[in-house]
């Protein structure tokens, strides 16, 4: 099974300033907690027991998050906060490693994935961008379903979902005979990253969820710069697809593009409204407003 997952963190995140001018975007706050904990839990739920943070100097607080702080740990046990004490200790479950290594240039996304390739070593992984939330209403969710479904056909699995034809222009988009039905997977005919609406082969976009075979960190070594002049890994998807079958997983949950300001707002009400202690009351908040 798949136990190993890359979660590229090392963007600088120049739409989501200037809120991410002196904290990594990825710990801006959704609802009480930092958004990278919301991929990791994902994660985690979908069976993963490595977390690797491809990541940058400037971003050493996710690792600290995800690290134990024995001073708050103690100041919390000696004033008998015994609540919050459980709660900044039980984060992640204790089987879970998180291991971070550098990406010393901004070369894409591509590259982020490839500089992982000593943790990963001969281990298929799956991939986690995390600007994009995904919500799933079941136990089960999609990385899940995606990691079951590689593991019966071996075939690298894409997470897609549609978006309107003025954004194809900003994702991976996928070619396949037939729109898969939500929670299903089909064998795609190719994929393009960022390609112009009149181009475009379909408009089911890379959601940023991936669960891909070792071999691809060979076929990364060999790709050259891409779209925007990066190594993407989107190309690489797409040799590997000349080889050997990869499937589009058309997903069944909710994505929310945290990267964007107003995907960034739509997560807190959304996940705000659910909230186990602040729900009700957000709630009220909202009807309050009158708007
Ligand atoms: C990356 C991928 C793209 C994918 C997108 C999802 O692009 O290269 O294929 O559709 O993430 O968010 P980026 O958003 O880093 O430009």
């Amino acid at each position: 099974m798949i136990k190993k997952a890359i979660l590229p963190v090392a963007g600088l995140g120049t739409r989501f300033l200037p809120a991410s001018k002196s904290i990594p975007k990825e710990m801006v706050t959704v609802v009480d907690r930092p958004a990278i904990e919301y991929v990791v839990r994902e994660a985690v739920a979908a069976g993963i027991e490595q977390i690797i943070l491809v990541t940058h100097s400037s971003k050493a607080s996710i690792e600290n998050y995800f690290d134990r702080n024995f001073e708050l740990e103690t100041t919390l046990e000696h004033k008998k906060k015994f609540d919050l004490l459980k709660e900044i200790t039980e984060i992640l479950p204790s089987h879970i490693q998180v291991i971070s290594v550098r990406q010393p240039q901004p070369l894409g996304l591509g590259h982020a994935v490839l500089c992982a390739k000593a943790v990963v070593g001969d281990d298929d992984f799956a991939v986690l961008l995390p600007d994009v939330l995904v919500k799933d209403a079941d136990s089960k969710n999609d990385l899940f379903l995606m990691m079951q479904r590689f593991e019966q056909s071996q075939a690298a699995q894409i997470m897609v979902e549609a978006v309107p034809d003025h954004l194809v222009d900003q994702y991976g988009i996928v070619d396949v005979e037939q729109s898969p039905a939500e929670g299903e997977s089909v064998v795609m005919q190719g994929i393009v990253e960022k390609p112009a609406i009149d181009t475009a082969p379909s408009n089911l976009s890379v959601v940023g969820r991936y669960v891909l075979p070792a071999k691809i960190m060979q076929l990364l070594e060999q790709t050259p710069k891409g779209a925007g002049n990066e190594i993407q890994l989107t190309d690489a998807i797409a040799m590997l697809q000349q080889t050997e079958a990869v499937e589009a997983y058309r997903m069944k949950g909710q994505t929310f593009d945290c990267g964007s300001k107003i995907g960034y707002l739509k997560a807190v009400l959304h996940y705000g409204v659910e909230h186990v202690t602040l729900g009700a009351d957000f709630k009220q908040l909202i009807k309050e407003l009158d708007i």
